[in-house]
């Protein structure tokens, strides 16, 4: 029986199989992309000719490290593909991203690109979004009243989410732009675009979790195998 990270792999392995020769590629963050990562390494190194616009600066390290040719998103502004890893994907390809703490690039990253593939083993597949915790990245000046504002929002749509400033150790989680993350758990988001909304309505929230009408296919692997869902 495959383990976790072994389903990992196979979702990464399929993947690859959607790489051509040529292709400027997003590549995403978290243990999913980093399985990709390192297959990808393999096929750079027999050859491919592919150029990678990283999510992260520890993807980036990664790419570097096997010797996987990257450009910043400045470079090379357009991409064909972006793979990436999900926290939650519903069967309208809509997801929640950010476990990682690389949302914000990830969302840049994928929405310039023509088409975003999530890979993931199929226990990320839910009905309803929100079982996970959403990430909100928001500008440290002001976190108190940015905290508030986000529970007003919430409110207002009839949510109540309780949330948490991310943290290592004693010491906040600063992302690679500099920025801090609140984990929103919501329970269910029943309607993921007005929460959306909602949260962009707030000055001090620079970025969400909620990955809406960018994914464009995901491979999910699970014990009986690889699956496809398309947008
Ligand atoms: C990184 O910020 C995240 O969006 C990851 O893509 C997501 O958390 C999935 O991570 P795993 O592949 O480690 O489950």
């Amino acid at each position: 029986m495959a383990d976790m990270q072994e389903l990992k792999r196979q979702a990464a392995k399929a993947a690859l199989e959607r790489v051509e020769d040529g292709m400027r590629l997003g590549i995403g963050t978290g243990s999913t992309a980093e399985a990709f990562i390192r297959l990808l390494a393999e096929r750079v190194e027999g050859g491919l000719g592919i150029v990678g616009v990283t999510t992260s600066e520890r993807s980036e390290a990664l790419c570097r490290e096997l010797g996987i040719p990257t450009a910043t998103l400045e470079a090379v502004p357009q991409l064909d593909l972006t793979v990436d890893g999900a926290d939650e994907l519903d069967a309208r390809l809509r997801l929640i991203k950010g476990g990682g703490g690389a949302l914000l690039r990830e969302k840049i990253v994928a929405a310039a690109s023509d088409r975003m593939l999530v890979i993931a083993d199929a226990s990320k597949r839910v009905e309803t979004l929100g079982d996970f915790p959403l990430p909100i990245e928001i500008n440290g000046f002001g976190l108190i009243a940015t905290f508030l504002a986000i529970q007003k929002a919430s409110r207002a749509m009839g949510l109540a989410p309780d949330m948490t400033l991310r943290r290592v150790g004693e010491e906040p989680f600063i992302t690679d732009s500099g920025h801090l993350i609140l984990d929103a758990s919501f329970g269910r988001i029943e309607e993921p675009e007005a929460l959306s909304a909602a949260l962009h309505s707030v000055p001090g929230v620079v970025e969400h979790g909620l990955f809406l009408g960018l994914a464009t296919e995901a491979i999910l692997a699970s014990q009986d195998g690889i699956s496809i869902l398309r947008a």
